[in-house]
């Protein structure tokens, strides 16, 4: 019989699974929420949630799926996933009593459950392709596991990164005039690759 200290074999998907559930819970919890500082930790805790998520699965599983799942599966994932990242940088970048604030989480939160729904769809989604193709789960789930509370250590030593897209070249939003003559007038937009921490 196993000791208590034992550590259990972690299953990937159910890893992903579990991550993906902490996260919805997060986001009804931010529905309800009232007061700027509840908010902002609510707001904190998705995004830190999030950015793990999103760099395991980029790091560990994406690539593992690689030849066992439609490609271009993979390749809506990691648009979706860069997609998250400006709302992240946004909502990293402002406060709770700024225009749009609530607004950034409520779409960030549809993003991310059409994004789990592709992941987790029954018979055509990534996670049943990746099953049906025979990865070594608990391999990737241990590999993921460890990356996972790796990276978790660290940001709640350091604070979060600024977070780093894989898909996108790098753009800022301009609204109104053309965008070339409205280029470098906005240096503080949230960038996906190259994202300065704002002060
Ligand atoms: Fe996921
Ligand atoms: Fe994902």
């Amino acid at each position: 019989m196993a000791t208590a200290a034992q550590p259990e074999t972690q299953d990937a998907i159910a890893l992903l699974k579990a991550d993906h559930r902490k996260v919805e819970d997060l986001f009804a919890s931010f529905e309800s929420a009232r007061g700027a500082d509840r908010k902002q930790k609510l707001v904190q805790q998705i995004c830190t949630e999030l950015t793990v998520h999103t760099m395991i699965e980029e790091e560990i599983f994406y690539p593992a799926c690689k030849g066992a799942v439609e490609q271009d599966l993979v390749d809506e994932a990691y648009v979706e996933h860069d997609g998250a990242k400006v709302l992240i940088a946004e909502l990293l970048g402002g406060a709770p009593d700024e225009e749009f604030y609530d607004a950034k989480v409520k779409v960030l939160q549809e993003q991310i459950e059409h994004h789990v729904e592709e992941e987790e769809k029954r018979v055509e989604g990534m996670f049943s392709q990746a099953r049906k193709a025979g990865l070594d789960m608990n391999a990737l789930g241990e590999q993921m596991a460890a990356r996972k509370s790796e990276l978790m250590a660290r940001f709640e030593a350091e604070g979060l990164p600024p977070p780093e897209t894989r898909s996108f070249s790098g753009h800022e939003l301009v609204e109104g005039e053309p965008v070339d003559e409205a280029e470098g007038g906005r240096a503080d937009s949230a960038r996906g690759d190259d994202a300065a921490p704002r002060p």
